[in-house]
């Protein structure tokens, strides 16, 4: 298969630990003295969670030209988010009525110390069901965040804002490439085969993060590959001539290639 590999962003400080850890560190005493302080949600102004939501919903005809990509039901599908900061897109979807299996991941310990006590602080019951836990996306133990009695992996894998900060960092891998571009085969490792993955970024366009995790994450051993099947709709600007959004969120389901 071609490589194509987008040219990599400048490192800056949100692709630290510390700059996170510091944030959330904040945030938790924030949110201590004022629980109805529960810290930022990252494309808030774009109205991301709400589009994700809808999107993910039974269709209802409001996507006439992006037919709901995947066969998820809200009762039972598992969901996991990776780099979850506060928690809020899960506590979005369990209010939303998807009642499965929520499981929340970031590295920063104070983030899912953050959510958790945003579960506890809110008067819904059911949100005090989504599980948090500390986990590096790119380098934890896969087994450790099964989901139960699914060994073939998650149903629905979610990113709002964390392959964008891991894009920022400027650390390497042990095969000496920048540590996003082995996001995408952490990602077809977590999913089962069927299963959908959502990425929402503001620092790669949409024909970038397909590159990034159609074209250019190979297919792993079991001969499965991600395959764009979706996207979702922002009001979009011209600058120059040139169209553009500002942020992009696209739909990739793990699939079986020929070997
Ligand atoms: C831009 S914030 C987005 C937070 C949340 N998803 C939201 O939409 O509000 C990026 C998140 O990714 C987390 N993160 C960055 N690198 C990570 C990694 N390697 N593993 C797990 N979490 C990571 C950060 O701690 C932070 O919570």
């Amino acid at each position: 298969m071609a490589e194509s590999k987008p040219t990599p962003l400048e490192p800056s400080k949100l692709g630290t630990k510390a700059y996170w850890d510091a944030l959330y560190t904040t945030e938790l005493t924030t949110h201590t003295a004022d629980p109805s302080l529960e810290g930022t949600v990252w494309f808030d102004d774009s109205d991301a969670e709400a589009k994700i939501l809808s999107y993910l919903s039974p269709q209802d005809g409001s996507h006439p030209n992006h037919p709901h990509p995947h066969s998820l039901s809200p009762a039972t599908a598992s969901v996991l988010d990776l780099g979850c900061g506060n928690g809020s897109l899960l506590f979005s979807l369990r209010d939303d009525g998807w009642s499965g299996h929520l499981l929340g991941v970031d590295y920063s310990p104070h983030s899912i110390a953050l959510a958790r006590q945003v579960a506890l602080s809110r008067e819904s019951e059911s949100l005090k069901t989504v599980e948090f836990k500390v986990w590096d996306v790119l380098n934890g133990d896969i087994p450790s965040i099964s989901p139960p009695e699914a060994a073939q992996g998650w149903d629905l894998v979610l990113d709002k804002g964390t392959f964008d900060a891991v894009s920022l960092s400027d650390e390497k891998d042990s095969q000496g490439r920048r540590i996003n571009e082995g996001y995408g085969e952490r990602v077809l490792q977590l999913l089962r085969t069927g299963g959908v993955f959502f990425v929402t970024s503001c620092n790669w366009t949409e024909a970038e993060l397909r590159e990034w995790f159609e074209t250019s994450t190979a297919p792993n051993d079991q001969n499965t590959k991600l395959r764009m099947v979706g996207r979702i709709d922002y009001p979009s600007f011209s600058f120059g001539g040139v169209k553009g959004q500002t942020i992009s969120t696209l739909c990739f389901e793990k699939v079986v290639v020929d070997a």
